[in-house]
């Protein structure tokens, strides 16, 4: 390998191509770089950083050029790197057998430089397609069971007439709690242990932030936007300071029932709630309803379906009792009508909208893992938030 840059004393295009294909022709003679070493050494005679031959070309050539030789300059002299470049590359692919090349590029660097680059990556790999690789899959996404749950649920209580709506998951505690007939400090707020947002105690106990506990401020939030008659389900995201185990998760989501309207009885909700569970879990599945205890609902009940495993006859999953606890629901407490009215009489005094003596109402609330978990047989709540492939594709 030569060292000597030679002078260059014209620049029209003859001298320039004269220069270039002598130095090309350098790079070509060493197109047998048989080994790793010869293959550095190579790399460093032309592309080494200080006394690279390419970088003592561009400095004895390109910078002392006058201005209108620049370009046809650069132009030679990008292709001469190009193909050492292609050198390399080519090499390099001798010693470790390359992918196969793309055909098009191999017709490009061929009428680079005059070599037959095409020919040779021809002779050294003459089936450029090989027809028995697997082809490349394209797997479509799919919802989440979660989301895909959770959108039966609403899609029950749409063919019912009602509508959906949402609700923030940071929210203030006047609609978490004290809205919904839980005074502060009331022994009621520990069944739903929250998680509160950082430096809120400057604030009025009411204004204070916290991440929902369940979807039920929703309620709250749609009775001040709107008079009733109300039919709405509200699914979302909820928050509690609740160590993860096999059946419960801190973050997890619910979907909120409220009918409000005049002359709604407790047979409207045993009615709507009947037939929602036959919807989602087959017609011969029964529902009965257990007294209960939620601050915003007078009376309240849980209810549990005859165990879906077993038909009702016990079972391990239903722990031999035939039935199974899967949501609390209640007519909406008057309290809750009353406080709102109070509120709302403080803008207009004669204010009827939901004056507890006319309006009456049902609310429920369901957890869509729970439902999950018993529609498709899964024992432990993490799966849904594992991000593992392989349970995921079981509902592709
Ligand atoms: N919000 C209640 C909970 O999360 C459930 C519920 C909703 C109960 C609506 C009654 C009415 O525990």
């Amino acid at each position: 390998m030569s060292d000597h840059i030679p002078q260059l004393t014209s620049y029209d295009d003859l001298s320039l191509d004269a220069a270039f294909a002598t130095l090309a022709a350098e790079v070509q003679q060493a197109s047998e770089l048989r080994d790793a070493e010869a293959q550095e050494a190579f790399r460093l005679h032309w592309l080494g950083r200080k006394q690279g031959r390419l970088k003592l070309i561009s400095d004895a050539w390109l910078k002392s050029a006058p201005v209108e030789a620049k370009k046809p300059l650069g132009l030679r002299f990008n292709q001469l790197k190009e193909k050492v470049e292609w050198q390399l590359q080519l090499s390099n692919s001798n010693l470790v057998p390359d992918p196969i090349p793309a055909p098009g590029v191999d017709i490009a660097r061929a009428t680079l430089g005059g070599t037959n680059q095409y020919l040779a990556d021809k002779k050294r790999n003459p089936y450029p397609l090989d027809v028995t690789l697997p082809g490349a899959i394209r797997t479509p996404g799919i919802p989440h069971p979660l989301l895909k749950t959770m959108q039966e649920i609403v899609q029950v209580f749409h063919h019912l007439g009602y509508s959906t709506n949402l609700g923030p998951q940071v929210e203030t505690d006047f609609y978490n709690f004290e809205a919904l007939n839980f005074p502060p400090n009331h022994p009621a707020r520990d069944t739903q242990d929250t998680l509160q947002i950082a430096h809120q105690t400057g604030k009025p106990s009411r204004d204070r932030l916290l991440m929902r506990t369940h979807t039920s401020p929703v309620q709250i939030r749609t009775m001040v936007a709107q008079a009733p008659p109300i039919r709405i389900v509200i699914p979302g995201k909820v928050h509690r300071n609740d160590a993860a185990d096999a059946t419960h998760s801190p973050i997890f989501h619910q979907v909120e029932g409220l009918c409000v309207d005049t002359n709604i009885t407790f047979s409207d909700l045993k009615g709507t709630l009947d037939h929602a569970m036959k919807a989602l879990f087959g017609s011969d599945v029964k529902t009965r309803f257990f007294p209960s205890f939620f601050p915003f609902t007078e009376p309240s009940a849980d209810v549990q379906i005859s165990c879906i495993f077993c038909g009702g006859k016990g079972c391990r999953k239903c722990k031999h009792s035939g039935w199974i606890e899967l949501l609390g629901c209640g007519m909406v407490d008057p309290h809750v009508f009353a406080a709102f009215t109070e509120e709302r009489r403080k803008i207009n005094p004669a204010d009827d909208t939901y004056n507890p003596e006319r309006i009456t109402g049902f609310a429920f609330g369901m957890g869509v893992e729970r439902i999950a978990m018993i529609q498709h047989g899964i024992s432990d709540i993490g799966h849904f938030y594992s991000g593992d492939m392989r349970f995921l594709e079981q509902f592709a």
